[in-house]
């Protein structure tokens, strides 16, 4: 059932949302590439890199515009929903209900009323459940069947996110054929918003002395994005996958970072009241400033997780392999490098 033709090759005709940004681009070339038929949504009219060159066709709009999304699906089979708001600070919580709740309430419907075929939803690795006390030493192994079990924390990110799967879970209670994938931290070239700027730039910064005491499972855009066309090709209708990768923790990735970047390498793992207490303060600054926090409380506590993620059923069941952090993080650092930004 992994599929020995190359991705892409069973699919004619695609439309994807979220194509300007990290992942969606990755799929949109992808796509491409194997030569699909590619319509793109986009906000501004532009799409990124060599999307143009390669015969993606932009459709204008927004998720907020059932016509636009009517309009890109009209006449193709699959629909790839990758936009979201990632933003993780509370201060945002209208706008990402609006991006990914609503969003996708929207792509939901519109899915539904033009037939297509199926659809692959992008969600993340940030709402599967996870052991949320750090009684255990190791890391604790989660996978797709781990329910998200955290909404009393009303983190925006997590929990938008998973308010979106409901949304596609009414679409298939309709009849809709949908997929839905669950990456984790995903790094590598092309990072058109800067996302993961901050983190390659972390070693560089004053505390790089130390880091929170939590895990990532690492994934590289190019591995995730092919998950996505073989979860278009062969996955069975409704089916979630994890696409994660190797597990470090915090202290490991920063020091990898910093044999890629320079800059000193953590050597003092803080506690995690301490973390926590950083994200506290540098939110209220933050609502006072008006200005996105380096470290939301947010993202304070989700770098106290010690979770692995299991990503065998993608393994077995897409052919999903995830290169080496290294590669992943070398290619990222070398495309910002280019840029002249880091
Ligand atoms: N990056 C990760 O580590 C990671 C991990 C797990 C899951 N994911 C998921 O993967 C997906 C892509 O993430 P990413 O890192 O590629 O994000 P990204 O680089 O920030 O890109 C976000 C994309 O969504 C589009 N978008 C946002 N709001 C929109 C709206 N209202 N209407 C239309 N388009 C809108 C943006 O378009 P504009 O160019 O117009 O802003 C952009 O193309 C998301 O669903 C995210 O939750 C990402």
């Amino acid at each position: 059932m992994t599929g020995q033709q190359p991705p892409g090759e069973r699919l004619r005709n695609a439309f994807i949302t979220g194509a300007s940004g990290f992942l969606g681009y990755e799929i949109a070339r992808q796509l491409a590439t194997a030569g699909v038929a590619t319509r793109a949504l986009s906000r501004t009219g532009r799409l990124p890199g060599e999307l143009a060159n390669l015969g993606v066709t932009i459709v204008r709009g927004d998720l907020s515009n059932p016509l636009a999304l009517r309009q890109g699906m009209t006449g193709c089979d699959v629909v790839f929903h990758v936009a979201a708001d990632v933003t993780m600070w509370r201060r945002q919580w209208g706008q990402s209900v609006s991006t990914n709740v609503l969003g996708t309430r929207n792509v939901v419907a519109e899915a539904t009323r033009t037939g297509i075929r199926r659809l692959v939803h992008t969600s993340t690795a940030a709402t599967i459940g996870k052991p949320l006390s750090r009684r255990a030493t190791d890391p604790v192994m989660v996978d797709e069947r781990s329910a998200y079990n955290f909404h009393e924390l009303a983190m925006v990110y997590p929990h938008t996110k998973w308010l979106a799967e409901q949304e596609v879970r009414r679409g298939i209670a309709e009849g809709l054929d949908a997929v839905v994938t669950h990456p984790a931290a995903i790094f590598g070239p092309q990072d058109w918003k800067h996302n993961t700027l901050p983190l390659l730039q972390a070693p560089k910064r004053k505390l790089a002395f130390a880091a929170p005491g939590g895990t990532r499972s690492i994934c590289d855009v190019r591995d995730v994005a092919t998950a996505h066309l073989r979860a278009a090709e062969l996955a069975p209708a409704g089916a979630h996958y994890i696409l994660g990768g190797d597990c470090l923790s915090l202290i490991e990735l920063l020091g990898l970072i910093a044999q890629l970047v320079g800059g000193s390498p953590p050597r003092l793992e803080l506690p995690d009241r301490w973390v926590k207490a950083l994200g506290t303060t540098l939110d209220v600054m933050a609502d006072l400033t008006g200005k996105p926090p380096l470290l939301s409380s947010e993202m304070a506590t989700q770098s106290t997780f010690r979770v692995r993620l299991s990503s065998a059923k993608a393994e077995a069941q897409l052919g999903y392999r995830s290169r080496p952090p290294r590669e992943s993080l070398r290619d990222a650092v070398a495309w910002f490098r280019q840029r002249g930004v880091l």
